[in-house]
């Protein structure tokens, strides 16, 4: 297989920086390095610690969003320079929290894409539909559109590196998961669309996650599917021992 596995935990507003570290600490003791790459997406503020924590091991670091212009009077915001300085190789763009919350559409989300690409961040691009949509059957026209939309002007060899994490919002943070054959159904569908956008070279090194919670318990049977390539992780990849069964699923 030519696509290595990810597993990222997301930590979305949790842990302070004190909490980051004996996060860490712990986790190391755990982890062993494998074909798996794992990444830890905390807060902003927590970056560079983690950083620091992970330096003789091969955890990478992500962050979960950033903004699309290079700086400028956007007060409370990020760039993806300021990353790069830290040496954040990942970066979660269009969450479907930020999506709710924020307010973020598929313009913006391709905006922040192709900033990351261009500073060398590898996007992890998340798409899913709400339980609305999925029971009035249309996920699969939805995530479409995020698809197309949040593409634009992504070159070929830019799509090759994407990350693209299937979430499904009625799976998020709920305990309800899709099955494993409805997130490996939209996975495969997901494949589909790259290699319409692009070429079935591309599809074949695009690595697509499911994220939802995924737990411990689950992890092996998800991870198993044909069409997933790995995990995205909220809840679950707080606590050390029940990240470190995920990985090692
Ligand atoms: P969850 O979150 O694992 O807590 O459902 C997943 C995510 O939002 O990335």
């Amino acid at each position: 297989m030519i696509r290595k596995p990810l597993i990222a935990g997301n930590w979305k507003m949790f842990k302070t920086i004190s909490e980051a570290e004996a996060f860490a600490d712990s986790f190391k003791g755990l982890y062993q390095s494998s074909d798996i790459q794992v990444a830890i997406c905390p807060p902003f503020t927590q970056l560079e610690a983690l950083k620091e924590s992970f330096k003789d091991t091969d955890i990478k670091l992500g962050a979960q969003n950033m903004h699309f212009e290079d700086e400028g009077a956007f007060t409370g915001e990020i760039s993806a320079a300021m990353l790069k300085e830290i040496g954040v190789d990942y970066c979660i763009i269009g969450h479907s929290e930020r999506r709710q919350y924020f307010a973020e559409k598929n313009e913006t989300i391709n905006r922040k894409l192709i900033k990351a690409f261009s500073v060398g961040i590898t996007p992890i691009m998340c798409v899913g539909e709400s339980l609305a949509e999925r029971d009035a059957d249309r996920a699969f026209e939805i995530v479409k559109v995020q698809l197309i939309e949040g593409l634009k002007n992504i070159s070929k060899e830019q799509a090759e590196r994407l990350v693209i994490a299937y979430e499904p919002v009625w799976a998020i943070g709920t305990g309800r998961t899709a099955s494993p054959e409805q997130a490996n159904q939209m996975c495969g569908f997901i494949r589909d669309i790259i290699e319409e956008l692009y070429d079935d070279d591309v599809a074949d090194k695009t690595l697509i996650l499911y994220g939802g919670s995924v737990k411990p318990e689950n992890a092996t049977e998800i991870m198993n599917m044909e069409e997933i390539d790995g995990a995205l992780v909220g809840g679950a990849s707080l606590v050390p021992e029940d990240f470190i069964q995920i990985v090692n699923f």
